[in-house]
């Protein structure tokens, strides 16, 4: 993009003072739909509703008189170092918030040393994002033609992704009757550069007419089980994290079956309706991971997402036994606001709020959260 762009999309970014301001500008800036899309849950929004409303009743007992007048944000994930516990989650379409599309994310991601996990749904390809140079895992949507899965995979890993993250709670989609209501369609000319296989204008043209739902539906495949992380990490040679868990037997399930990491996530709400709130969940999940080695003998990561709108929450998260949370939809927004340095000010808002919580916890680096904090 040239560069009076660059300037009109950095204008004025520092009226908008929280996430809630990000995502007004970007529902002004967006088509109808497209916003929709983006803010919707399932059904009626009871889990998306139900996610913001867990991080609200969480208090955080704060500690006094420790010194906090130097402070450090820094952690790492599976060896990957972050300026702060904060990823960007995979989230599809990022050219329905902004032209540049993952390419603008990756390269705010990369400005601000996070990391990106980028989603088989996006419509800049794995090798594209790979080369702005931010570091990325990969999430997996598994085909039902295996062949086109592991051609998928091969480009993954040439590309230099660091890890794969297994998204097991959408056999099948949710049903999200906004998408349905205002016939959700994506543009014609839109590529879609993991998520189809190479050379695919018949798919194309199945998508533009059927609406997504339905096609998905004939295309990812629903019989998926435990026995796939292991193939997934055989095939790849990279960390598994499996993501949309939310029971306590789930997580060691994963564990016992290989995973590297779990992310407790419902998705955003987006699939189960009747699904919990993850931070109801994500303390007990804690808990029995504690100490817990995977059946390689690795000590698992453990994230989540879900309602994450403020630096506090990054803090209740952490409290609660997270090593790092990642956040869906504030990058959109972000990105609809601003390109690329609304999404670096996405994260200048959680690096300023998180920083803040941290001072007031009494907390002068990431290892001194612990569980006394947190109260529910
Ligand atoms: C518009 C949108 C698209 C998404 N697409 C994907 C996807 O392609 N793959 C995936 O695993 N999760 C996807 N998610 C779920 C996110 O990874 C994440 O779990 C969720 O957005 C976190 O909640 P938050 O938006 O409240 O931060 C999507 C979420 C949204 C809002």
């Amino acid at each position: 993009m040239n560069e009076p762009n660059q300037t009109r999309d950095s204008d004025g970014l520092e009226q908008y003072l929280n996430i809630e301001d990000l995502k007004a500008a970007a529902e002004k800036r967006l088509e109808a739909s497209a916003f929709r899309y983006f803010a919707g849950g399932a059904e009626d929004h009871l889990a998306l509703q139900r996610n913001r409303r867990a991080f609200q009743e969480v208090s955080l007992h704060y500690r006094v008189l420790r010194g906090v007048g130097t402070r450090d944000l820094s952690t790492e994930v599976l060896g990957i170092p972050l300026s702060m516990p904060l990823l960007t989650a995979p989230t599809a379409f990022h050219q329905l918030a902004h032209p540049e599309g993952e390419l603008a994310t990756a390269r705010a991601v990369k400005a601000q040393q996070s990391l990106m996990v980028l989603s088989t749904m996006s419509n800049q390809s794995v090798e594209a994002v790979a080369a702005t140079g931010a570091p990325f895992w990969f999430q997996l949507y598994m085909y039902k033609d295996r062949a086109i899965t592991e051609a998928l995979l091969d480009r993954v890993v040439a590309a230099g992704c660091r890890g794969l993250v297994f998204t097991v709670d959408a056999p099948v989609l949710g049903k999200r009757e906004d998408d349905e209501r205002h016939a959700f369609r994506l543009p014609a000319d839109f590529a879609m550069d993991n998520l189809l296989p190479q050379d695919a204008r018949g798919e194309r043209e199945k998508l533009q007419r059927s609406g997504l739902t339905r096609y998905f539906g004939t295309l990812l495949e629903d019989n998926i089980t435990w026995s796939d992380i292991q193939w997934l990490a055989g095939r790849t040679g990279l960390p598994v994290l499996v993501k949309g868990i939310v029971r306590c037997d789930d997580a060691v399930a994963a564990l016992d079956h290989g995973a590297r990491g779990v992310i407790v996530s419902n998705h955003g709400g987006r699939q189960l309706d009747a699904a919990p709130a993850t931070m109801d969940v994500l303390p007990r999940i804690a808990q029995v991971l504690a100490g817990r080695s995977n059946a390689a003998g690795q000590l698992p990561c453990l994230l989540m997402d879900g309602g994450v709108r403020r630096g506090s929450d990054v803090m209740k998260a952490l409290a609660a036994g997270a090593d790092a949370v990642l956040i869906g939809r504030p990058i959109l927004w972000g990105l609809a606001a601003g390109g690329e340095a609304g999404v670096r000010h996405v994260y200048d808002l959680f690096r300023d709020e998180f920083d803040r919580t941290m001072a007031l916890c009494g907390c002068r680096s990431v290892m001194e959260i612990a569980p006394d904090l947190f109260h529910a």
